[in-house]
């Protein structure tokens, strides 16, 4: 438990570095265009309009000029929105942008932005930027577990599917159907675990040190932060997420994140 009692020196880690290949566009995710910007406008938006970090670290892919020129483009936007609410004596401090090569996997982009983190840094909220749409409310639910004590903490949304394990059905059976099930997960203490996902920032880095040596199948088999943290024995907590929060990783995540955007529940619709 961190027994810290004040607000913690907080950074949110961006990794928009991945190819997006399910969605089919042809190009990097972050920049698809949703309601007139980019994936990875909105998702740079929703972590400054929570407020809660001194620096947004952002791992694009390597040489992406154009997602670059896009993260100037919000840093300049953000300024402008800082000098205006500082002429009107609001005097909330301007957090620092920086842009990081991310890697060939997620985990590989996280530990690029770890390296990256302003000293003085002492929690770390790790975000796809993938899900662009996440409301404030879900920032500032792990932000507060963080400065409750917890030493990890995601945000999750319980399970509507029965949820079975498979494997691939035996020789024999091939022709019946590709796979068999092999027994059903109990769907009350399921959870779909989502992002930002928070940590006192030296959990995370012992974390990914020990990932940095996992062969390729170990890799390859983590697909979030938390997981690691799992591996080190320290408890993760959880906190309530959003279905606003979804990850746009098809076209059909595209169409209801335009949906969320465009559609008769306004702008920017905030699930409570
Ligand atoms: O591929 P996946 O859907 O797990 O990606 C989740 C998030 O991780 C996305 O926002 C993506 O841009 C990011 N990512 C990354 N570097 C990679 C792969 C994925 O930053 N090499």
């Amino acid at each position: 438990m961190n027994t810290a009692s004040t607000v913690p020196v907080t950074a949110v880690i961006l990794v928009a570095a991945g190819s997006g290949q399910r969605l089919g566009y042809g190009m990097p995710k972050a920049k698809v265009p949703l309601g007139g910007d980019s994936i990875l406008t909105h998702a740079l938006r929703g972590v400054a309009a929570a407020g809660i970090a001194r620096q947004i670290c952002v791992a694009l892919p390597p040489g992406d000029a154009d997602l670059r020129a896009q993260c100037e483009g919000f840093l300049a936007e953000l300024q402008t929105e800082h000098g205006r609410a500082a002429g009107a004596g609001d005097n909330v401090p301007l957090p620092e942008v920086t842009m990081v090569d991310g890697g060939a996997s997620r985990a590989d982009s996280v530990r690029a932005a770890l390296a990256a983190l302003l000293p003085g840094t002492q929690s770390v909220l790790v975000h796809d930027a993938a899900r662009a749409l996440a409301p404030e409310a879900v920032f500032h639910r792990v932000a507060a577990s963080l400065a409750a004590g917890a030493v990890a903490v995601i945000p999750v949304m319980p399970v509507v599917d029965t949820v079975k394990t498979v494997e691939a059905t035996h020789d024999g059976d091939a022709a019946i159907a590709p796979e068999v099930v092999t027994g059903t997960a109990p769907r009350e203490i399921l959870r779909a675990v989502q992002t930002p996902q928070g940590f006192e920032l030296a959990t995370l880095q012992r974390a990914h040190e020990a990932a940095a040596g996992f062969d390729a199948a170990q890799a390859a088999a983590v697909t979030d932060d938390a997981m690691l943290v799992e591996l080190l024995g320290v408890p993760v907590h959880a906190v309530r997420g959003a279905s606003q929060s979804l990850k746009i990783t098809t076209p059909l995540d595209l169409i209801l994140a335009e949906g969320l955007l465009e559609g008769p529940l306004g702008a920017r619709w905030v699930e409570g």
